[in-house]
């Protein structure tokens, strides 16, 4: 399910596509975890079209759970992967665009800024997950966001729970959110509950008027919640009932 996203040149904070750094650079963060507590995650990932892939190979082929940078990249290399660029016509002019002012603002918003983060509830009622993202547009080069980091941008208990999160990576690595809200759930809390908790830690210790964080979470038996500091994060519930996206409820309403 991450894979056509990573691969869809429209969307310009994911995969293919997606936005640079400040320098000119795509680096892509991503992370898997399955029912089994397995995880792999790859950081600062270059010229590879689908991170969440070689996340996987991480998690499945080596002792360890992140790869980075230029090591990240001979391992998906060594694993088949090929070396693609990842720039578009569209994000080669806004980025030439962007250069004209060069103005650093390492703040993201609802516009700029998102990621694919995923929850999976299989048959036998075994949960997994993965998120996927370029991160932050026109970020110092070297930046890594939550996405990549398990507990921050994705955290899966079988026995519980899973959470994903996506806007400001910076916020939810400050506050662990989707290790946060697993716990949460461990606690007794609603997945809704849960993300609201979360969201509003955020917003209690930094200022958030302009910047975006929101969180998706399911719990064991299925149920699920969102939630997310500004308007306009929406998600889409699949199973085999319904194929249906929500608007997820926020903090600030306009
Ligand atoms: N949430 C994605 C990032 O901040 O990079």
């Amino acid at each position: 399910a991450i894979m056509p996203v990573e691969a869809d040149p429209k969307d310009m904070s994911v995969g293919y596509g997606g936005r640079p750094d400040r320098e000119g650079v795509v680096t892509l963060d991503a992370c898997i975890m399955d029912s089994e507590g397995n995880a792999g995650s790859v950081t600062f990932l270059q010229d590879i079209m689908h991170p969440i892939s070689v996340a996987r190979k991480v998690m499945e082929e080596t002792p360890h759970v992140i790869l980075s940078g230029d090591g990240a990249k001979q391992f998906a290399l060594e694993q088949g992967f090929d070396s693609v660029d990842l720039f578009t016509d569209q994000s080669r002019k806004e980025f030439k665009q962007w250069l004209k002012e060069a103005k650093y603002r390492p703040v993201s918003n609802i516009e700029n800024h998102d990621t694919i983060g995923l929850l999976a509830l299989d048959k036998e009622g075994h949960l997994s997950g993965g998120c996927s993202t370029s991160g932050m547009a026109y970020k110092l080069h070297g930046r890594v966001g939550d996405s990549p980091i398990i507990g921050a941008g994705l955290f899966v208990d079988d026995e519980i729970g899973a959470a994903t999160a996506t806007g400001v990576g910076e916020m939810v690595l400050k506050t662990l959110g989707s290790f946060l809200i697993v716990e949460l759930m461990r606690s007794g809390k609603s997945p809704q509950e849960a993300c609201e908790i979360a969201v509003k830690r955020v917003i209690d210790k930094y200022d958030c008027k302009d910047i975006q964080v929101g969180y998706i979470a399911m719990n064991k038996k299925g149920e699920f919640g969102a939630y997310a500091i500004q308007a306009g994060f929406s998600y889409t519930v699949t199973s085999a009932k319904m194929n249906e996206i929500f608007k997820a409820k926020s903090f600030f309403t306009q």
